[in-house]
């Protein structure tokens, strides 16, 4: 296996594992028995997503020195990381990759791929602030859908970092993204009700990058 197919690598600080791959074929007969069972009664393109993930996860945990051991799913759908250790995974009816880091690195990780030119306008309304809407209204009318889709893709990637720490609901209008192009980074700031939720010092940075027809976004939290 290539071990970062989409060379998105550079979305994450030093330290952190990342592995990225094409979902058809990579995970086929990777499941442990206790895993295979989470997939059990779904269709074969489910399992085949769910089955890449966790491969590209294993595979990432190994670059880090863990090997074994099944990923179950939490409670709330993410992944069960192994004492010490914190991922996302995520995937595209192509296309899967994982993120994996040591706690003592990093406090959470986010990761999220999505098909570009795929976000209409009513998707936009439904996930941008007024704020987030009006900037992107200033920017050039053939930027405008690659970068509406960063907002989705940098606010996804923000959800699946935080929601094992706040272990509840982060509305769209909770995570304010400011996207800078050069280089391109995200900035991102949280209402009060979110930012009380994490420790004192808590700092979410993010980047992102489109690759030919995909958009990639990472975000990772410290503990200042
Ligand atoms: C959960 C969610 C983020 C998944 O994103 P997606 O684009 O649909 O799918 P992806 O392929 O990128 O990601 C799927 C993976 O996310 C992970 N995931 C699911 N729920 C998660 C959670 N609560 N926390 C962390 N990771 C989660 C899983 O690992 C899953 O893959 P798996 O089931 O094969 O293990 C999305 O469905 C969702 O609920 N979004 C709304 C929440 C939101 O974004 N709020 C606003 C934040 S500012």
């Amino acid at each position: 296996m290539e071990h970062d197919l989409l060379g998105i690598r550079g979305l994450f600080p030093d330290g952190v594992a990342v592995v990225s791959g094409l979902v058809v074929g990579m995970g086929t007969g990777a499941l442990l028995p206790e895993e295979e069972a989470l997939v059990a009664e779904c269709v074969d393109k489910r399992r085949q997503e769910f089955s890449a993930g966790r491969c590209c996860a294993r595979e990432a945990l190994g670059e880090l020195g863990h090997t074994g051991g099944a990923l179950l799913r939490s409670a709330r759908g993410g992944v069960v990381w192994p004492e010490g250790y914190t991922g996302a995974i995520s995937h595209t009816r192509e296309f899967c990759a994982a993120v994996v880091g040591r706690r003592q690195d990093v406090t959470g990780l986010g990761l999220d791929l999505e098909n570009i030119g795929r976000m209409s306008e009513r998707i936009g309304a439904r996930i941008m602030t007024d704020c987030e809407r009006t900037w992107l209204t200033d920017q050039p009318p053939e930027e405008q859908n690659r970068l509406r889709t960063v907002f989705f893709c940098a606010k996804e990637a923000v959800y699946k970092c935080l929601s094992p720490i706040t272990q509840g609901w982060i509305g769209y209008d909770d995570a304010h993204v400011t996207i800078d192009t050069a280089p391109q980074s995200l900035r991102i700031a949280l209402s009060d009700k979110i930012a009380a939720l994490l420790p004192e010092h808590a700092r979410l940075e993010g980047r992102y990058l489109p690759t030919d027809h995909l958009m990639a976004a990472g975000v990772w939290l410290h503990i200042a």
